[in-house]
Parts: structure tokens; sequence; C-alpha cells
């Protein structure tokens, strides 16, 4: 099914369904009304609904201004001092919950690590006091970390928010030119690794990519390895994790931080130029996350949490870590590919570990279901209670699938929508109290202000496609862009005045649904993760046999989107061997930027569709990368007859 037809069935979706009552009485939320006229409130004053949200967490000085607004500078809690890592885990010990199990690891050869809130405080205590004593690292300074799903990197993100370093996690699938990339950005002064991870059975080698990737670079004095296959000994500038944690104490005050102080960079991909450094402070975010954790998930003391993404996506940091465990959760991780080393491993996870809510992305749900549906129907499954959904938006049919055949037909399904710059989940249903429609993450949550908006940012009237806009700031929002606050500005704040601009496409129905379509700018969504076009292009022509290249996406029954690259080759390229020069490109594609953004075809051409001013006409490269007609206007095309001369090779 191609991705244009499941839009259309998504808009001829009638289904709803309403929350299971077993489900809504036990739900913190569960009297529509109640919600009704409290959502009313927060859409005309989100101030006052976060500011009460605020008082769930631990502040060690109160704010004097909830909200300041300098458009487009957000401010939150203004004057109040926190601390992310004490709020997930002092706290806890402080409320009783030393004993429960905050982490559940499992390793993809099956092995397993519980840790306690207490256990976990200490390993984060003695790692944090290893960070200010051994490393002279100080709040305000910057540190990568390039791990694998272990719960060591956990323990690293929060050590670092427990004395104020800024974190950057890059996802440990990146090649050494895309980590050095970010490295060099963040000015990271000390980098995190591991020797090795696994993914389906093979070793991934991640010191030597980190080694490949800051070679030379002066900002960073130390490399801290994990070292799980067998220990070496350490040189130069390399620490021994281990080491860097024996014999510091297990307790450390958690410093007093500024609502606004950075927790953390995360970096994403844009449309144009190199990846962007979005900006999360630490107030804020863990209010926003906080919030929306408890009531989307509808979280209570008894759950064990199970969200599959990896701490490299905002996505971990926001709901494997953050969001989790400030509500005191048990948060499941699992190193390792979901469908290895058999396609029922997920399920199989599910009932070892009585998982009751599991958050994962559409991609990811599409597998299984092509796997077939005998995998989950070999497992009991009974522990589930809630299920989530992120990353793109879930076609009707793997909505049901997930609904009948993972859910029982007993658990409601949350589908939220948010982004690496939004923090926090701004559209979903709430489980115990939103009326279901497959394909819709229903309505924004408390305190967002959410439009669908036409090119002059005006309302759309109700079904009418447009621009998916947030009018008010809310708190887990990103800050700035890293060093390039104008770009902050162009990309978020400038297209309508006053309003956030998210770049996707969507239309609000009859009900106040959102049905949000996905990109609108050249921006892939390969598998829930966002790939700027920009960067593969370069990566491309970064080849020395390759003179322009161009990247579309095209719809992808699994992935949600494919990558197809137009590419002219240099004349000395010839014309021999074309085929292997596929190859060869896509390989040098996954050396550049890391696997996750190999093409899956490249088609050769001696032109591309340009218009008079030069601007590539990706609507045509679009149609022609999905196999279909070209269609549109083409007037504007500088050369007409140019389209007859893309073929494949
Ligand atoms: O296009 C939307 C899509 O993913 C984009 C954000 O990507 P990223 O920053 O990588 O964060 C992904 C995880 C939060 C959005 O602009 N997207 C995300 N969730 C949904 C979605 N599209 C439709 N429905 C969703 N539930």
């Amino acid at each position: 099914m191609a991705q244009t037809d499941s839009i259309e069935t998504i808009l001829k979706e009638k289904r709803t369904f309403a929350p299971p009552e077993t489900f809504s009485k036990q739900a913190h939320l569960n009297n529509l009304e109640e919600y009704e006229i409290l959502w009313e409130q927060s859409q005309k004053d989100p101030v006052s609904f976060w500011e009460k949200a605020a008082d769930e967490i631990h502040w060690f000085k109160r704010w004097d201004k909830p909200f300041v607004w300098n458009e487009p500078h957000a401010q939150w809690f203004v004057g109040a001092k926190t601390n992310a890592a004490y709020n997930c885990l002092d706290r806890h010990l402080k409320n009783g919950r030393g004993n429960k199990l905050a982490l559940i690891w499992e390793g993809e050869d099956g092995q397993i690590v519980q840790w306690t809130y207490q256990e976990l405080h200490q390993r984060v205590c003695r790692l944090a006091n290893g960070l200010e004593s051994k490393l002279q690292l100080k709040a305000g300074d910057t540190a990568a970390i390039y791990m694998p799903l272990v719960p060591e990197a956990v323990v690293v993100m929060l050590a670092c928010a427990r004395i104020g370093v800024v974190h950057s996690v890059i996802f440990a699938g990146f090649s050494s030119p895309s980590v050095r990339d970010r490295v060099l950005d963040a000015e990271c002064k000390a980098v995190f690794t591991s020797d090795i991870g696994y993914r389906r059975g093979q070793v991934l080698e991640l010191k030597k990519t980190i080694d490949e990737a800051v070679a030379g670079l002066s900002c960073v004095k130390h490399t801290v390895v994990l070292q799980r296959r067998s220990k070496t000994k350490m040189v130069g500038r390399d620490v021994d994790y281990d080491d860097l944690c024996e014999n510091q104490p297990s307790s450390h005050a958690a410093k007093e931080l500024d609502a606004e102080h950075p927790l953390y960079f995360l970096y994403t991909s844009g449309t144009t130029g190199k990846p962007k450094g979005i900006v999360h402070t630490t107030g804020g975010y863990l209010v926003g996350v906080t919030k929306t954790a408890k009531l989307i998930f509808d979280l209570k003391d008894k759950d064990v949490f199970w969200c599959t993404a990896d701490i490299g996506w905002v996505t971990g940091h926001s709901y494997v870590v953050y969001g989790i465990l400030s509500n005191g959760m048990t948060s499941v991780i699992y190193e390792g590919a979901l469908n290895y080393p058999h396609p029922g491993r997920i399920w199989e996870i599910i009932d070892r570990h009585q998982v009751s809510i599991i958050y994962t992305a559409p991609t990811a749900i599409r597998s299984f279901m092509r796997s077939g549906d005998e995998h989950p129907q070999k497992y009991k499954l009974d522990s589930l209670r809630l299920l989530g959904t992120v990353g793109e938006p879930i076609n009707p049919e793997a909505w049901m699938w997930y609904y009948n055949l993972v859910g029982k037909g007993r658990c409601p399904i949350v589908d939220t929508w948010w982004q690496t710059e939004t923090g926090s989940i701004l559209i979903s249903p709430l489980p115990g109290v939103t009326a279901l429609k497959p394909g819709s993450a229903t309505r924004p949550f408390f305190g967002i202000v959410a439009e669908v908006v036409n090119e002059k940012g005006q309302a759309c009237a109700p079904n009418e496609g447009g621009y998916l806009v947030i009018k008010h700031p809310w708190p887990a929002m990103l800050r700035t862009i890293h060093r390039d606050p104008d770009r902050f500005k162009q990309q978020y704040w400038s297209r309508f005045k006053g309003m956030y601009f998210t770049g996707d496409g969507a239309h609000m129905d009859e009900n106040g649904y959102f049905w949000i379509k996905g990109r609108i700018d050249d921006v892939i969504n390969v598998s829930g993760h966002r790939l700027g076009t920009m960067e593969i292009e370069s990566a491309l022509v970064s080849h020395p046999s390759v003179a322009e290249a161009a990247v579309v996406g095209r719809p992808d029954t699994l992935k949600g989107q494919g990558i197809v690259a137009f590419v002219i080759p240099r004349e000395t390229a010839g014309t021999d061997g074309i085929e292997e020069l596929g190859n060869v490109l896509k390989s040098h594609v996954v050396k550049e930027i890391g696997s996750l953004a190999r093409p899956d075809e490249i088609l050769f051409t001696k032109a591309l569709p340009k218009t008079r001013s030069g601007k590539i006409m990706r609507r045509l490269l679009k149609d022609i990368a999905a196999g279909k007609e070209v269609s549109g206007d083409t007037t504007t095309l500088e050369n007409p007859g140019l389209l007859d001369i893309i073929k494949p090779n």
C-alpha cells in the first residue's frame, strides 16, 4: 500500500473507539465533562495550566515569573532553581520508592540487568563525583554521549544533568564524519562511549568510530570508555568508565540550576545545511515531559513502561529517561533489534517483564504485521493495558492490527504527535476520555494551542488541509538552535507571525481532531527518523564520481518513506560499471552519515529538472521516484524535455 493510498484511507476513516470502560474507570482522567472544562481553560490560559503542572516537580527555589515571552524567545519559570537528575532520582528515594525498579535492561543475547532507584542514584552520584573531581567538568560544559542502549548510558545522561553539564546524545548508528560535526558544533569537552555495541548479532565498534571522529579535535579533553568486551589499557585522553566511578562517594548534592539552564542539545535534520543543535532547558522541559507522560500514558505506580526508542532520539530522552523516571516509573530498555533473533522478540520481552505500557513506532508495527499474526498470538500479552505510537502518521490498517492483535481490543492507543523541537508530546489522545479515530493523533494536550492555517496564516475550515502551527509557547519547547539563533528564528518563527511553524501538513476534522500528513518540506521521514535530503546530497557529491545529486523520498510500505537519489555522474566516471557505482555510492553515504541514510535506489541521469532560477524541481523527481506519471505544472521548468533524460540506468 502506497503512502498516498494511506493518506486517502485516513481521510475516509470514520471509525471511532470509545475508551474501554475498564480502562476509563481506573484512569487519572475519566470524566469527559471535567476534561472539556479543563481543556477549554487551558486553551484560554496556558500559562496557568503549566504553572499548576510545575507544582508536581521539585524546585529548590520557586520562580519569580512563570513565563516571559519576547518573540521568538520564551523563558519559563524564570528565577527558579531545579535539577533534572534530582527530580528523576532523589525525590523518589525521599518518597519511599528507593527499592522500586527504575531500569530493566535486556541485552540482545538475553542478559538482564535490573537497578532500583537507590542503585541508579548511587551510580549516578559516583559518576557525577568522578566527573567533577577527576575530569573537572562543571555546569555549562558540554559532553557528547555516543553509547549503545545500555543502562550506563542513562547513568551518564543523569550524571551530566546532575552537575549541569549539557549533554548531546549522538545516535550510535551515525558514522564518524557525522559524529565529528556534532562534537565540534557543541565544542564537547568530554565524549562518552563504549568499546562496542550489539545489533542483530553483530558487534559495532563504537570506540573506533569515536577515535576517528575526534582525531585532532582540541576541544575534546577526555574520552570516557565503558569497556564491555575486555579491559584494555587506556591511553592518551581515554579514561575507563569504571575507574572514573571507583571509590567515589555514592552521594552527591545535585547542582541547583536555573530553570533555563540548558539540559541538552539534540541534533536533528533540517532542509538545508548541517544538522541543527536543538537546545532544551531544564525546568520547562521537565515540567512538560513529566505532565504529558503522566496523563497521556496514564502512569500508575505499578506500571512497567517500555518505550522502544533509542536514547539517541528525542523520544528516548523524553519517554525512556526524563519523563518516565521523573514520574518514578520502571523503564524498560532493550539493546537490540525488536525482531531478533526471532520475529516475536518484542512480544517475548513484554511477557517476560510484564510490560504494561508499550510505546513504539508505526514502522515497527508494520514490520510486525508483515511477519505474521502468529507471532504475537504465541504470547500472552495480558500485562499490557495501553499502547502508544510516535514518529510518523500511522495508517489505519496498522492501527487496527495493533489494537486487535496486540491490545486484544482492551488497550487504548495513544497516537502521539510531537517533534525533537517540541520536547514533549503536543497532540495526543488522553486514554481515559478521548474517543479514538485510527490514524488521528486526536486533540492538542492541555495548554497547547494548535491550529491548521492556510498560506496567509488564517485558520482553515474543518477538513481543509494546511500547515500545522502552535499559537502559544509551551514549557518544553526548544529555546534556540545552538550557535544559530537566526536559523532558529527563520525556521520556526518567520513563516507566520507569532506562531511556531511545525513544517507538517495537517487538517482538523469537524470534531476538532488533528490528522497529521507529515512533512511539507524536503525532509524525509525514514522509519520515524527525520533525514534532511540536503545532508544525503552533500554526502553523495563528496564522492569524486558525482557531479550533482538530488534526493527525494518515496512512499515505502514498511519504512514510511524510502530514499531515492538522482545522480549525475562526472564525465570521468564513464558509463561502464554504472551499476557498481550505485553500490559504491550507497556505501559512501553509509560511511559519511550512517546506515539509516542508505539510499534505497540510485537513478543515474544526465540532467536534473530545474526551474529557470536554478532550483531543482523536487516535485517532479518525487513523482518519478514513486513510479508515477509526472503530474502538475511544468511550465516553470527551464527545459521541459529534460524529463525524458531521467531514466534508470
Ligand atoms: O512529521 C512529523 C512526524 O515526525 C516529525 C518529527 O520528527 P522528529 O523530530 O524526528 O521526532 C520524532 C519523534 C517525536 C514530525 O514533524 N511525526 C511524529 N509523530 C507523529 C508524526 N506524524 C504523524 N503522527 C505522529 N504521531
